[in-house]
């Protein structure tokens, strides 16, 4: 290559002596000839340095821009099946989740019917039979009365701690529907916490089935722990609407607020629970917060009846805790 160059130079440089030449000395046919034969060795030169050009401004050749292209196509059709492949493994996952929800509270409620049914029984069995002994021992035995009053009273405590065991597991309430165990957890918030709590619902008059209530029930139930554990709030309102369609809930504090990173927070579950069981019912929920400015909880399902995907199916839809958005107001 830099041969051809130094050859093409070489001429150009003889073409201007001779030109310098022939101005002092005109000489006839002599300059015009080898004017001509340097001009065909710089065309040859020119025609030989010509494919050196995309060479020398580092552009790639024809073969290699061919050879780029197809490398690149590959790597389009692999990167569209990792997609694909990463999409379906994203729906078995929901799948996955929503049915082990689904036995995870079908299993809570059978531990509780069973917890109820035969130990919860039994206490009032022994409950009874105690209180019976009691009242039999009161005036001849008034040590042994004392003692029996006693173990009344541990029964009592049992029995009570049972309750709350079957009510942790799955509040009864929840059988009498959706608005009936909402209006029962803001009243345990009140009691609890001594946060002002205002609840607004209407009554469409459409109901949810099992899963959808349970699932609307769970993430009241974990926000207002959150509220109560992180929040610092005074005041928190509750407006839970409904068309027959949809239902749409928002749940709203003026505590400390969140930061960004309070959502993504390793080995805490609430926030991504909810958000994942919204999503199996197809549903949407998205957070408002920010520092100093309170929390608002916003989500919304389609009713069961108007198409919701079935978790059966596992066929639900996408709830993403949404990137911090600017604050609402
Ligand atoms: N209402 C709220 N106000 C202020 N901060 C909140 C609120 N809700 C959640 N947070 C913040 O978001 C974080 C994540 O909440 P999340 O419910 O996922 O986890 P957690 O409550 O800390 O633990 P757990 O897994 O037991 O629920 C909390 O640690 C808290 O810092
Ligand atoms: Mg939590």
């Amino acid at each position: 290559m830099f041969l051809a160059f130094a050859v093409f130079y070489v001429i150009c440089g003889v073409m201007h002596f001779v030109e310098i030449g022939t101005e002092w000395h005109p000489a006839g046919w002599s300059g015009a000839i080898i004017k001509a034969v340097a001009a065909v060795m710089a065309v040859a030169a020119a025609a030989v340095l010509w494919p050196l050009i995309p060479v020398m401004l580092q552009l790639p050749s024809r073969k290699s821009m061919h050879e780029v292209i197809a490398q690149l196509e590959g790597e389009i059709v692999e990167r569209r099946s990792a997609e694909e492949a990463l999409r379906q493994s994203q729906a078995i996952l929901r799948e996955l989740a929503a049915y082990q929800e689904k036995i995870r509270e079908d299993e809570r409620k059978r531990i509780a019917r069973e917890i109820h049914d035969d130990l919860g029984q039994n206490l009032l069995a022994l409950r009874l039979d105690v209180s019976i002994l009691h009242a039999r021992t009161s005036e001849r035995h008034p040590n042994l009365n004392e003692k029996i009053g006693a173990a009344l009273g541990h029964i009592d405590t049992t029995m009570k701690s049972v309750r709350a065991i079957i009510n942790n597991l799955r509040p009864a309430v929840l059988d009498l529907g959706l608005h009936a165990a909402i209006e029962w957890q803001v009243n345990e918030f009140r009691r609890l916490s001594s946060i002002e709590c205002e609840l607004t619902m209407d009554h469409h008059g459409a109901t949810l089935d099992d899963m959808q209530a349970t699932a609307i029930f769970r993430v009241l139930q974990e926000s207002l722990t959150n509220i109560r554990r992180h929040a610092c709030a005074t005041s928190v309102s509750i407006d839970m609407r409904t068309d027959g369609r949809q239902l749409w809930m928002v749940i709203t504090d003026n505590g400390v607020g969140m930061y960004p990173n309070d959502r993504r927070k390793a080995h805490r579950f609430g926030l991504v629970g909810m958000a994942e069981r919204i999503g199996m019912l197809g549903g949407e929920l998205r957070i408002d917060s920010a520092p100093g400015e309170g929390t608002v909880l916003h989500l919304s399902i389609p009713m069961r009846a108007h198409g919701v995907p079935d978790v059966a199916t596992g066929m639900g839809g996408d709830a993403v805790i949404a990137p911090l958005p600017a604050r609402q107001t």
